[in-house]
C-alpha cells in the first residue's frame, strides 16, 4: 500500500490511494476558537436549512455542537473508534482484512440525541456554593465543560475516499474539498463506516449517502461557508490553509499584505495556536481549534494531540501535554499578532485570503487583492473624568 507523510503525526503511514497534497496552491481550511463557543448552536441550524432538510435528511446534522466530555454524535463516536485503535495506530494501519479503513456503525439510536450531555458538567459539585480553581494549578476549574463544533474536515487523508469501492467520493483540485459524487453512488456505505468523524450519512429515502460540500458555492464566490458566517459569538475564520509564508505576492493579491493566510498563521507559525481534532486517526483533518483554556490538558491531550509518548515533530512543548499547555496560554494570553487575527474572526462575510497587523490595526485581502477588512485591534478607552457613582 503506497505511504504518505502525515506532518501531523510527524511520521508515514499507509493510505490506500498515492496523492499530492502539498502540492496544492489552495486548500480548504478553518480555525476555531472554542471559548469563545456558547452552544447557540447557529451554525447548526444555519448548514441544515443550507443543505439538508429534505426528506430522508431528517437526522442529518452535518454541523453539530457537543458538549464535552459528554456530548457525542453520533452517541461516543470518538472513544468507540479510540478504543479499536493500538497506540500509534491510525484508521489506515487497523484496517481488519478486506477492508481499507477500520471504522463501525453507529446504530439508529445512536444518531437520535444530537445533543446528549448539554450542559453537563465533569467534576463535582462543591460542597460551599462556589466552584472553585484546581488548587494545584490556579488556571483549571475543578469543574468544567466546553463546547466542540463539529463539521467535516476535508482532509487531506479523507478516509470516506479511501474507503468507497464506487470512487464515488473525490478531492477537488482547486480547493481540496471532499465531495460525493451522488451518481456515481450506489448506497455501499463504506464511508459512513470509515469516517472517523462520522461525517458521510446514508439517506434511507434516496438509498445513496451524503457528505458535507464546505458550502462549495460560496467559496467559488469567494464568501465563507455558512457556519461562519452565522456564527454570532465570532468561533471561526475560514480560508487557505496552505498559503503559507513564501506564497509571495501574486498579481492578484494586494502587495501590503503579510502573504501567508490568517489560518495559516494560527496553524503553522512558531505561535501554534490551534491544533487538530484527533490527528492519530491519521485523516490529516484541516479543522483546527484554539483548546479551551480552562480545561485541565490531560484530556485535551487525548483530543488534539497524538497518541503517543514521544513528541516527534514541530509541536511547541517537550511533550505533548506541554504543548497543550502552552498553546491554552497562547490563547488565554495572545501575543499582537494573533489578537489582530483575532478580530478577523467574523469581521466579514468575504473569504480573507491575506492580512497585515501593523501597530493597533489589522487588514484583510480577499483572493482578488480587494481589501475587506480594516479595524482596529484594541479599541482607544475612554475613563470619564468626574464623580464617580457609589452604592452609599
Ligand atoms: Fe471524509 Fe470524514 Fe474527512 Fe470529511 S471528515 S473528508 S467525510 S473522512
Ligand atoms: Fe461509495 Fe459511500 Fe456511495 S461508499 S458508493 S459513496 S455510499
Amino acid at each position: 500500500m503506497p505511504q504518505t507523510y502525515n506532518p501531523q503525526l510527524g511520521r508515514e503511514h499507509s493510505y490506500p490511494y498515492e496523492h499530492r497534497e502539498e502540492e496544492r496552491d489552495w486548500h480548504w481550511g478553518m480555525v476555531i476558537n472554542t471559548n469563545r463557543c456558547i452552544n447557540c448552536n447557529t451554525c447548526s441550524f444555519a448548514c441544515k436549512s443550507t443543505w439538508t432538510s429534505g426528506e430522508g435528511e431528517e437526522y442529518m446534522w452535518w454541523m453539530n455542537v457537543e458538549t464535552e466530555p459528554y456530548g457525542g454524535y453520533p452517541m461516543g463516536w470518538d472513544m468507540r473508534l479510540l478504543d479499536d485503535l493500538g497506540p500509534d495506530e491510525t484508521i489506515f494501519e487497523a484496517a481488519e482484512d478486506g477492508e481499507q479503513v477500520r471504522g463501525y456503525v453507529a446504530a439508529k439510536e445512536e444518531w437520535e440525541y444530537p445533543a446528549l450531555g448539554d450542559d453537563q458538567s465533569h467534576g463535582e459539585y462543591p460542597a460551599g456554593d462556589v466552584v472553585e480553581s484546581d488548587p494545584d494549578n490556579e488556571q483549571y476549574h475543578d469543574m468544567w465543560q466546553f463546547y466542540l463544533p463539529r463539521l467535516c474536515n476535508h482532509c487531506k487523508n479523507p478516509a470516506c475516499l479511501a474507503a468507497c469501492p464506487r470512487q464515488a467520493i473525490y478531492k477537488r483540485e482547486e480547493d481540496g474539498i471532499v465531495l460525493l459524487d451522488q451518481e456515481r453512488c450506489r448506497g455501499y456505505r463504506r464511508c459512513v463506516k470509515s469516517c472517523p468523524y462520522h461525517k458521510p450519512m446514508y439517506n434511507p429515502e434516496t438509498g445513496i449517502s451524503e457528505k458535507p460540500v464546505g458550502c462549495f458555492p460560496r467559496i467559488e464566490d469567494g464568501n465563507v461557508p455558512r457556519c461562519v458566517s452565522s456564527c454570532i459569538g465570532k468561533t471561526r475564520l475560514h480560508g487557505n490553509i496552505n498559503r503559507g509564508p513564501d506564497a509571495g505576492h501574486p498579481n492578484d493579491v494586494s502587495s501590503a499584505a503579510d502573504g501567508r493566510s490568517p489560518i495559516n498563521y494560527l496553524v503553522k507559525s512558531d505561535e501554534k495556536v490551534a491544533l487538530p481534532l484527533y490527528p492519530q486517526f491519521g485523516t490529516r483533518p484541516q479543522v483546527f481549534y484554539m483548546p479551551p483554556y480552562h480545561v485541565p490538558p490531560e484530556f485535551l491531550t487525548q483530543m488534539f494531540t497524538p497518541n503517543v509518548d514521544e513528541k516527534r515533530n514541530d509541536w511547541p512543548g517537550s511533550t505533548y501535554e506541554e504543548s497543550v499547555k502552552i498553546v491554552q496560554q497562547r490563547a488565554r494570553d495572545p501575543s499582537h499578532h494573533v489578537l489582530g487575527i483575532l478580530q478577523l474572526f467574523g469581521a466579514t462575510t468575504r473569504l480573507i485570503e491575506t492580512y497585515r497587523v501593523k501597530e493597533n490595526r489589522v487588514k484583510g485581502w480577499d483572493r482578488k487583492g480587494k481589501k475587506v477588512v480594516d479595524m482596529p485591534i484594541e479599541e482607544p478607552m475612554e475613563v470619564r473624568e468626574g464623580e464617580q457613582w457609589t452604592n452609599q
